[in-house]
Order: structure tokens, then C-alpha cells, then sequence
């Protein structure tokens, strides 16, 4: 999704705008621009492509606005990058006005002319129609005609030192850094200046003008807030080349802090909602799906409950499913995704206890949850998502121990074996040799399968998606055993089939899999923590793993599927922290 920043500062603050932008542009980077506030009016540079195609731009000025884009309405170009100028007011937007065609028509009609195709600049030109020399009050009028989701910044040519700013449905937060006041779409953006900052919520409006920052609610009466300073973003990347690498390589120590985290929690509550839940769901997008997933099976298998696990998406159009005091656990890593968002308002809405399980515990997904379990992945900045996966499988995994402590009274086998994840993680390293070779071997490929049985599926779909979005090779994630009712028509000489065996019980089974994909020419490589199921194997590859109870094998077998996704992009001749048609943080529909 977009990026947006906005700065009013004790000296130029183009410098602050261009660095803020580069560290938001994993949300978006199709387009961005500037627009600074100096003696003689805006000066504005914006164009299509990334950030540093502003890099040489330059413009005296404290106040000012940037953004980073994700196209939605109109494709990426310079006219369709942001701020938009209309008359006195600059804006940037990130979110989607749904009534902007009717809008547009209505101010073309007062003789309004649009320079480009987004729904932002009629935004930005009903704001100039309601200014008036109050730059918040104009805001809150505009944004009373608009439907849709929006985070918003505007500045005006005659109020110098001045912003308004306000979010719906598309995140915002406000504070203090090196460079000035500012607002931002994103904590990790500013996480490493900011001395203090605090989170918008819906429908509330900021202002910062005389050096100070002001929270209003949808009345403009003033909304006390909680100020506090956020963890700085971790500085490997540097390091390692990309975020992606960087993140991939944090994962033992990511382990390690929601270990800790997860031992001064308090879960109580949700032990008591669990008593009087009927049944218990299970909500997410994308790979956090894939660990709702994981505590589906963890939670049927020892506590012998089902779990109801649901795209958020689908659930939030399915017919209403949760009825008072059931469980529902939330899971995404940003807390901002929209169809997490509208699952959890929904199920809330039926009376629903909801646990939120995110990485950001001043999203929006924590404001609205009953419950927060905030796993200490640090900042994930790059788009595909790798160490957050690890912990929250290892959150969900202590979720799912804690009910059935209270339900039996007794923690289920491998739950002491949890501490023992960021060792297994590190070891998994190992592999990543094996998996350079692998990559090499497959680059030219077309397509392939991830197949797994049992606990091992969710493996599967996420070693999928993570091919699919990074090295942009068409990849599916299957249960094994669906292999032949259709998958296997496609498998022919050198087709990569990547199974995974972990769990003793199904091994025999996977090797069937195995079986059938060699017949057919196949390229199989087998990934299993046993000695023998691998030597025993008709795979023509094959990958040890690290030893851990069968129920962890999640967590350790994806990390060689996460890095040989990022070692395809590689070879490839593709950048890892920019997938295509991607962003982090899915903040629209
Ligand atoms: C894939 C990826 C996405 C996200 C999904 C949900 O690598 O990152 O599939 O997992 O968009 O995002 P969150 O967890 O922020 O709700």
C-alpha cells in the first residue's frame, strides 16, 4: 500500500522527507514525491518509479509531504504520483475514496480541472474547496463527503509550520523525531528517529502546528493519547544486502524475544473465553493464514478441539459463522490488513472474544481485539514475510498449549521443547548450501510443487507462496495426497516437486508422492529430520533437518524453503525486498 510521511521541522526538511520515504517504500514503489513548503509556495517533484528518483531533489522549506505508491486508481506515472496540488492545499493519501467518480463530476462541474486519474486528487481538491484558513476544519469537512479508507496529510501554501492529518481504516501515527514533527503510515519508518510517537485511531484527526501535536475525534474535541518510543528497526539489512536476507538471518533471535515475551503473558483471559467459547476460529491472510493453519492442527491434535481457519477475506463475506462468546484468533503480522480487520470487526460485532496474535502491538488490530499476544519478531520490512512466520508459529503454538493446560491441566509433550526453537532455527542454516545448489539447479524453471501431509501442508503453502512472490516462479503448496487427482498432469522431466516428510506417521505415504513424481521424470527433493526416511528415499535430493518434536517441525522446515525462495529471486536477477504487484501491509480491500 502507499506510504505517507509529513514533516514540520525546525529547519529543511526535504533531507528527513527523502529518508522517511526510502524506509517506507516497501509499502509501495511504483511511484513517489515530495512537496515542500518554502518562501515562494510548494516546490514539488514527484515521479514514477522509486525513491531515488527523487534523490536529487532539493528545496528550502520546514514543512512538507512525501509518498510512496502503490497504484490503485490510475496507473503508476508522474501525474498520477502524489502530493497533489489544488490551489492552496497538497496532500498525499493512501487508502481509496469509493465515491470519487461522483465527486469528481460534482467538482469538475465548479469548473475543477484534474491533472491526473486518482481518486487522491479530488480528495485534495475538495479540501482546497472547504479551506478557508482553517486547515483542519477544511479537512474534516472533505472527509465528511468521502467514502473509503484513508490516511491523509495535507499542508496549506499559507500555513507555514502547520499539518492536518487523519485515518480511516489505513493506519497513522504522529510523534517527535531528530528531524521535527511528524506524521507517518508506519512505525518501522520512523522507528529509528523517533524519540516518542502515538497511534491514530479510526476516524481521528491530527494536528501539528506552534511545536506542538494535537489528536482530535471526529467532533475536533482533543484525545488524550499515549506517547511512547518505539524499537529501533534492526540495522542488519545493511549487512546482508536486503531485508529479506537480513530477516531471514534474525529469526533465531526473533525466536528468542517472543520466547520472552511470551513468558510474561498473562493469558488468562483467553483461558476463560475458551471455557465459554462454543467453538474456536481461526483468521488470517496470506502467510499468516499459513500459521493459522499450524495452530489448527495443533489444537485439534492435542486438545482434540477443531478449528475453524479462514481467509479473512472469505470469512468476512461468509455467512455469519460466530456466535456469542466464541473464540476467534486473529493473526497478522502488521495488524493493519483490511480483511483481517473487517473479520475481527465482524466477529466482535456476533459477540466474539477476539485474540489478536501480531507483531505490532499498536495496530490497528490490537486496538480492536479483546486480547493481544504480541510475538517480538522486531521490524519486518521487507514484503515477504520470514521470521515473523517463525514466531508466529511459535505464538500460536503457546496459545494452543495454554488452552489445553486449562482444559486437561497437563501442557502437551513437545511444549518444553519450544526454548529449543531458536537453536533449531540456527541449525537449519546449514542447509542453505544445499539450497544455493537447488536454486541454481531450478532457476530456469517454469513451475513447481511444495507437497507435504499432516502438519507438513502448511509448509508446503508457504515455501509456495514465498517462490511465487519472490522469485516469481509459479509454485503451488498441496497436501500429497491431492497429487493425483490433477497436480500430477503437469509433472514431466526436471519438474521440482519439494516434499516434505517430517512426521514419522505419514512418512510412507509421502514416499508414495515421491514414488509417483520420479515415475513421471520428476525432480524430487525430500526434506525430513529422520536419517532413514531420507536414505530410504527415491527423491533425488535431499535435505536433513533439525531434530525437534514432530509438532515444531513448522518452524525449522520452512527456513530452508524461505531461503532458497530468496536465492531463486537472486539468480533470477530480482530484488528480494521488492516483489512485483506487492506491497507489505495490505491496507485496501
Ligand atoms: C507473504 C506476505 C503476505 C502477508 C499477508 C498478511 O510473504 O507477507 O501474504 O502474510 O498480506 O499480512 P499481515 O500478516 O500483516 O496481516
Amino acid at each position: 500500500m502507499c506510504g505517507i510521511i509529513g514533516y514540520v521541522s525546525e529547519r529543511d526538511c526535504c533531507g528527513a522527507l527523502f529518508e522517511a520515504l526510502r524506509r517506507l517504500e516497501y509499502r509501495g514503489y511504483d511511484s513517489a514525491g515530495i512537496a515542500v513548503l518554502g518562501e515562494g509556495g510548494f516546490r514539488v517533484c514527484k515521479k514514477r518509479g522509486g525513491v531515488a528518483g527523487l534523490a536529487s531533489f532539493y528545496a528550502e522549506g520546514k514543512t512538507g509531504i512525501g509518498h510512496t505508491r502503490w497504484a490503485t486508481h490510475g496507473a503508476p506515472s508522474d501525474q498520477n504520483a502524489h502530493p497533489h496540488i489544488a490551489g492552496k492545499i497538497a496532500l498525499v493519501h493512501n487508502g481509496i475514496i469509493e465515491n470519487h467518480a461522483a465527486l469528481r463530476a460534482e467538482l469538475e462541474g465548479e469548473g475543477v480541472r484534474f491533472l491526473s486519474e486518482t481518486d487522491s486528487e479530488v480528495l485534495a481538491a475538495l479540501v482546497q474547496k472547504y479551506y478557508r484558513g482553517d486547515l483542519l476544519a477544511a479537512l474534516r469537512e472533505a472527509l465528511s463527503r468521502v467514502e473509503g479508507s484513508y490516511a491523509v496529510a495535507v499542508i496549506a501554501e499559507d500555513r507555514p509550520g502547520e499539518l492536518a492529518a487523519a485515518r480511516y481504516k489505513s493506519p497513522l501515527v504522529a510523534g517527535k523525531g531528530r528531524a521535527g514533527l511528524f506524521v507517518c503510515s508506519d512505525i518501522p519508518a520512523v522507528a529509528q528517529e523517533a524519540e516518542y510517537l502515538a497511534v491514530a485511531g479510526d476516524r481521528e484527526f491530527i494536528r501539528i502546528a506552534g511545536g506542538e501535536i494535537g489528536f482530535f475525534d471526529g467532533g475536533l474535541r482533543p484525545v488524550p493519547k499515549v506517547f511512547f518510543r518505539p524499537e529501533g528497526e534492526s540495522r542488519a539489512a545493511a549487512v546482508c544486502g536486503s531485508h529479506m536476507r537480513a530477516e531471514i538471518a534474525e529469526i533465531p533471535r526473533a525466536l528468542q524475544d517472543t520466547l520472552a515475551a511470551l513468558g510474561k503473558a498473562d493469558l488468562a483471559p483467553c483461558a476463560r473465553a475458551l471455557r465459554s467459547a462454543g467453538r474456536v476460529f481461526a483468521v488470517a491472510c496470506g502467510t499468516a493464514y499459513h500459521s493459522a493453519l499450524a495452530f489448527r492442527d495443533a489444537l485439534a491434535r492435542d486438545a482434540g478441539v477443531p478449528v475453524f481457519c479462514y481467509s479473512a477475506g472469505e470469512f468476512r463475506y461468509s455467512p455469519p459463522l460466530v456466535r456469542a462468546g466464541d473464540l476467534v484468533v486473529a493473526v497478522s503480522q502488521s495488524g493493519e490488513t483490511a480483511d483481517t480487520l473487517e473479520a475481527v470487526r465482524l466477529a466482535r460485532g456476533l459477540g466474539g472474544f477476539v485474540i489478536a496474535v501480531t507483531n505490532t502491538p499498536g495496530s490497528s488490530l490490537a486496538a480492536e481485539a479483546d486480547f493481544t499476544l504480541a510475538m517480538r519478531a522486531g521490524a519486518e520490512i521487507a514484503v515477504a514475510a520470514t521470521k515473523s512466520y517463525n514466531c508466529q508459529l511459535l505464538s500460536l503454538w503457546y496459545l494452543a498449549a495454554e488452552l489445553l493446560f486449562f482444559r486437561t491441566q497437563r501442557y502437551p509433550s513437545w511444549f518444553s521443547s519450544l526454548k529449543e526453537l531458536p537453536a533449531a532455527a540456527e541449525a537449519a542454516f546449514s542447509l542453505f548450501p544445499e539450497a544455493d545448489r537447488l536454486a541454481d539447479l531450478f532457476k530456469e524453471r517454469q513451475g513447481m510443487y511444495f507437497l507435504g501431509r499432516g502438519e507438513d501442508v502448511c509448509t508446503a503453502r508457504e515455501g509456495a507462496l514465498k517462490v511465487k512472490e519472490i522469485a516469481r516462479v509459479f509454485a503451488e503448496g498441496l497436501p500429497a495426497g491431492e497429487l493425483k487427482h490433477g497436480p500430477l498432469a503437469l509433472v514431466e522431466e526436471g519438474f521440482p516437486v519439494i516434499l516434505l516428510s517430517t512426521q514419522r506417521r505419514l512418512a510412507a505415504k509421502c514416499e508414495n508422492a515421491a514414488a509417483e513424481v520420479n515415475a513421471r521424470g520428476g525432480y524430487t527433493v525430500l526434506l525430513s529430520q529422520y536419517e532413514d526416511v531420507l536414505r530410504q528415499s527415491r527423491a533425488r535430493a535431499a535435505l536433513r533437518l533439525p531434530v525437534l518434536p514432530e509438532p515444531l517441525m513448522p518452524c525449522v522446515a520452512v527456513i530452508p524453503l524461505q531461503y532458497f525462495a530468496y536465492k531463486m529471486c537472486l539468480e533470477r536477477g530480482l530484488d528480494p525486498d521488492r516483489p512485483k504487484n506487492l506491497a507489505k501491509s495490505v491496507t485496501v480491500e
